[in-house]
This record gives structure tokens, C-alpha cells and sequence, in this order.
């Protein structure tokens, strides 16, 4: 067994996050969901009896859409900003109301978005990069700096902007779920856990290759074959989206109900309700340039 000191000694030695301390608890990140164990079951956007308790099921933000991209470099290669090799990179968690309508920026108290939309007042305030680590969630913050990346700014301002723009229009991460005993900023690291855990339902670069669709700059591909090689996989269309006129694949969200919390409850996938903005043929999944990706190992 390894003793306290040995571990110490292990961290020292190893020199890995060697100054940082090592506290004997964390903080959780969980709600209080006690009183959700009384309540019905039901999909969100497919209840059939009101929804009472907001915090246990999604009653604001129920059609959620797991939305990832396709980008080509950062921007601030030299900075180390990298894209993951094989792999999409995750954009966000965004609740769109059942009618495929969507509110932003819900809660102005819980805006950390250095540059929101026009009308919304710039935070200033520590990155939410300092949040996470209050929770002392190094892993987790190690998973976004590899699989959530900025274009042209620093990750965390990216993170800041989905939080405040998107997460706070999803009933379940409100503040009052996490009573009594909220801890600041419980909610932003919970949203944080959310993201990463339904992003890795969907390798949208494994599910492609999977079926011979991999990066060129030589070959096109068909939105069939595209969408076939999705639908095989997940069972839905996902919405695809494409720059360039239609001719450059850059963008997927995968759509869902979710039965319980959007933390822990169930997400059943659905066919998008947006059209592919994709022309039918002559789509490019460009190669990106190797200084602009990292191998990854997860
Ligand atoms: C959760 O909230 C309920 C009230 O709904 C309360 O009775 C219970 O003590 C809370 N649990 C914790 C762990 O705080
Ligand atoms: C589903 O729940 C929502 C939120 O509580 C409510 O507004 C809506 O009326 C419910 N739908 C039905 C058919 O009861
Ligand atoms: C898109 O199409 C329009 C009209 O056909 C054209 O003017 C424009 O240059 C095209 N843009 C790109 C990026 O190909
Ligand atoms: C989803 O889309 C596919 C392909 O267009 C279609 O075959 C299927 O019936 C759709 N599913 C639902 C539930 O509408
Ligand atoms: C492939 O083409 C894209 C778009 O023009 C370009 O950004 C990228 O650098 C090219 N990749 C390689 C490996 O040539």
C-alpha cells in the first residue's frame, strides 16, 4: 500500500503538478437531486404531464444539442494551441427549446464570457480556468485543453462563452439545484463534467473512418455517405454543416431528448430538425495541416 508519505515522495520525484498541494477532500460537483426520486420519468419536449421540479428534469433547453467541429488550425499553434489528431473537437452543449427556437445568455449573474454577444456586458473576472481547479478537477481540465479548442483566443474564453451563453438556459445546471450548500461556481464545473461525457458518446472521426471517410485534400465525399456513416452508428441524422458554399465539412450537432438531468440522465439521440447546409456531392473533409494537431491518447 502506498503510504502518505511514499506519495509525496512519488509526486516530488515524478515532478508532475509537484507544487501543486494535494488536498484530502474536494469539493463535489453534484446537485441535490433527493427529490427527484419521487418524480416521474419522462423525456424532455415529450412529457406528457408538467414537468414540476426543474432541477430534475430539462424543462427549459429539452431538444439538447451535442455540437462538435471540424476546424482546420487554431491560430495560436505557437502558443501550443493544438488541435487533437483524430479526433473533432467538441464546440458545446446547447439547449434549444422543443420547438427548435433557443434563448442565450439566461442568467447575467453567471456571465464569464470575455466576448459575448452584442448587449451583454464583457466579464473581466478570473478565467473559469481558476473554477475548475477550485474543484480540483486537473483531469478534467486536461481533457478540455485537449478536445475543446479556441480559434484565435485562449481556450477558456471559449468555455466561458458556452457556459454563460448556452448552460445557463438549461434548467438543471440553475444555481438552486444545488441547494442547500452550493459552492460558487458548482454549476460551471458540473456543466464542464456534462459536455466531456456526452461529447465521447459521439467519435465522430472513428464513426467516419470507420466507413472509409477520412480527411483528404484529394477525394470528395457525398452528404450520403456522410450521414449514412453517422446514422449506422447512432441511429439519427445528425445536422451536418458545411462552409464554403456548402463544399467544406466543418460542423455536426447530435439531437436529443434527455430522461432525467441533463448531468446523469439519459440522452436518446434524434434525427436533426435543421437541414444540412452541405451541397449533396463534392464535400471536402479537408486534411489539416500537421503543425496545427498533437497526437492525443484518450
Ligand atoms: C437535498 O435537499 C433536500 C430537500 O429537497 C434536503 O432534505 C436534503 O437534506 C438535501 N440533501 C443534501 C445532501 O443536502
Ligand atoms: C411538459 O413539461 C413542461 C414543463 O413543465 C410543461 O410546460 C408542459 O406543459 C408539459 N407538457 C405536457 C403535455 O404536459
Ligand atoms: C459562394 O457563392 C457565391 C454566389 O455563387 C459566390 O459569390 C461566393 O464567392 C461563393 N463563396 C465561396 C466561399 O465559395
Ligand atoms: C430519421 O431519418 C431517417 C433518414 O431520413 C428516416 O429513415 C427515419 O425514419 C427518421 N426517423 C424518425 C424517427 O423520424
Ligand atoms: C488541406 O487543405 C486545407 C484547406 O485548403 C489546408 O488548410 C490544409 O493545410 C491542407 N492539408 C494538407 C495536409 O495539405
Amino acid at each position: 500500500m502506498l503510504s502518505i508519505v511514499s506519495l509525496a515522495v512519488l509526486l516530488a520525484v515524478s515532478g508532475v503538478q509537484a507544487s501543486i498541494p494535494v488536498p484530502w477532500t474536494l469539493p463535489t460537483t453534484y446537485p441535490n437531486l433527493t427529490a427527484c426520486a419521487a418524480l416521474p420519468a419522462q423525456y424532455s419536449c415529450e412529457n406528457t404531464t408538467v414537468l414540476t421540479n426543474s432541477c430534475c428534469n430539462v424543462v427549459k433547453g429539452g431538444l439538447v444539442l451535442q455540437t462538435q467541429f471540424w476546424d482546420l488550425y487554431t491560430g495560436l499553434e505557437n502558443e501550443g494551441q493544438l488541435l487533437p489528431k483524430g479526433s473533432w473537437g467538441i464546440h458545446g452543449l446547447w439547449p434549444d427549446n422543443c420547438d427548435g427556437s433557443y434563448d442565450q445568455y439566461c442568467d447575467l449573474t453567471r456571465q464569464y464570457d470575455p466576448d459575448p454577444s452584442s448587449g451583454i456586458t464583457p466579464y473581466k473576472g478570473p478565467s473559469v480556468r481558476t473554477f475548475i481547479e477550485a474543484f480540483g478537477r486537473w483531469d478534467l481540465l486536461e481533457y478540455m485543453d485537449t478536445f475543446w479548442i479556441n480559434q484565435g483566443a485562449p481556450n477558456a474564453d471559449f468555455w466561458a462563452h458556452e457556459f454563460s451563453k448556452h448552460a445557463t438556459c438549461t434548467s438543471t445546471f440553475d444555481v438552486a439545484c444545488y441547494e442547500p450548500g452550493y459552492k460558487e461556481h458548482q454549476d460551471v464545473v458540473n456543466f464542464y463534467e456534462t459536455v466531456t461525457k456526452v461529447f465521447q458518446m459521439y467519435p465522430t472521426y472513428n464513426m467516419l473512418a470507420a466507413s472509409g471517410i477520412l480527411p483528404s485534400n484529394k477525394t470528395t465525399y457525398t452528404l450520403a455517405q456522410i450521414t449514412n456513416a453517422l446514422y449506422s452508428q447512432t441511429g439519427a441524422v445528425p445536422y451536418l454543416g458545411c462552409s464554403g458554399n456548402g463544399t467544406a465539412l466543418d460542423e455536426v450537432w447530435y439531437f436529443h431528448h434527455v430522461l432525467g438531468t441533463e448531468q446523469y440522465g439519459h440522452f436518446k439521440t434524434l434525427n436533426s430538425t435543421t437541414p444540412s447546409s452541405c451541397q449533396a456531392t463534392g464535400i471536402w473533409y479537408y486534411e489539416r495541416t500537421p503543425t496545427s494537431e498533437r497526437l492525443v491518447t484518450y
